[in-house]
């Protein structure tokens, strides 16, 4: 639906939101054999408005109903906690790099609520420069998962792009001129399936080394040897593939959820819910949903069990 418009459209997005997500909530009660249910546990922010609201109303109308309490989450403790789904789940506390189509975000978590921004995107987030690339190759959108398909057939090293800030100290990121470099490339580059497999390797090239070498640096800096990738791009194989290897050369341990819990899930919201659970209020006092809101300005949960 938003490929034809090559992002998403909020407005498109909220709409089919409200079509989709009753029906759905039905389907998966019934296909999970309409599971005794405690609480309910939606995405309160941040993200867009309206999509954000049919969440809300649905949670709220929902708790009341059925008399249950409900808690807005934040989406990024969402995929902070993701990792803890996992039979071999981190222990506290562990660096983890957060990597979607909105941000790019290096965070040090020390246990449920206790999260520290180190280091952030000051331009565009990773997958979005992923996007952007595919799209001036002309791959469809999103393009991220397109872009690394065809990167596996180029080679990283025939374009020296630039692996922005790594020169700078500090823990955060710039993308920009990284693509602009591509599209400089992709202008100057013959229409063939090769050049432009060479472009996408050596793009994907760039972001993976900034990314390791931004790793190491937040490792190192916080004294912490564990380390999570989160969000979207986390399922890039090239990504994983270069943070496993630094693992193993710099002693330090890695944790890949699987890409189900890396992209934007569910499962992740309920389980942040879960460790939040005595927040939960009556669904009436709700329905409410927050377009920005700082990771900072979260608090552990009240739940004894779950601190730290
Ligand atoms: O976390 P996510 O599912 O949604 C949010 O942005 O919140 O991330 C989506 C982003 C898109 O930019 C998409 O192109 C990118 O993740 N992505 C990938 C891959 N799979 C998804 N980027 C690079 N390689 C992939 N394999
Ligand atoms: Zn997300």
């Amino acid at each position: 639906m938003h490929a034809e418009y090559g992002g998403v459209v909020p407005e498109l997005a909220s709409r089919d939101h409200i079509r989709k997500l009753l029906p759905l909530v039905d389907q998966v009660r019934r296909e999970a054999g309409d599971p005794l249910l405690t609480g309910i546990a939606y995405t309160r922010g941040p993200g867009l408005m309206g999509a954000l609201l049919v969440g809300a109303s649905l949670a709220a109308g929902l708790g009341m109903s059925l008399s249950l309490p409900v808690l807005g989450v934040h989406h990024m403790e969402g995929h902070l906690l993701s990792p803890l789904l996992e039979e071999a789940a981190p222990e506290f506390p562990y660096i983890a790099l957060l990597v979607s189509g909105g941000h790019t975000l290096l965070v040090r978590v020390d246990g449920v609520g206790r999260y520290r921004v180190l280091g952030a995107s000051l331009d565009d987030a990773v997958g979005e420069a992923f996007d952007k690339s595919a799209k001036m190759l002309g791959l469809g959108y999103p393009g991220g998962p397109a872009l690394a398909a065809l990167a596996a057939q180029g080679n990283p090293a025939a374009h020296a792009f630039p692996r922005p800030m790594l020169k700078r100290p500090g823990l955060d990121f710039s993308f920009s001129g990284l693509k602009t470099a591509v599209m400089l490339a992709v202008k100057a580059a013959p229409h063939s399936p090769a050049a432009q497999a060479d472009i996408a390797a050596s793009f994907q090239q760039a972001v993976v080394d900034t990314l390791v070498n931004k790793c190491l640096r937040a490792l190192r800096g916080e004294g912490v040897r564990r380390l999570v990738v989160a969000g979207g791009v986390g399922a890039n194989q090239a990504l994983r593939g270069g943070l496993a290897e630094a693992g193993q050369a710099h002693g330090f341990e890695t944790f890949f959820p699987r890409q189900a819990f890396c992209t934007d899930n569910a499962a992740m919201i309920a389980l942040a819910g879960y460790l939040r659970r005595d927040e939960m209020r009556p669904g009436i006092a709700s329905a409410e949903a927050a377009a920005r809101w700082s990771l900072d300005s979260l608090r552990p949960p009240t739940t004894a069990d779950v601190v730290g």
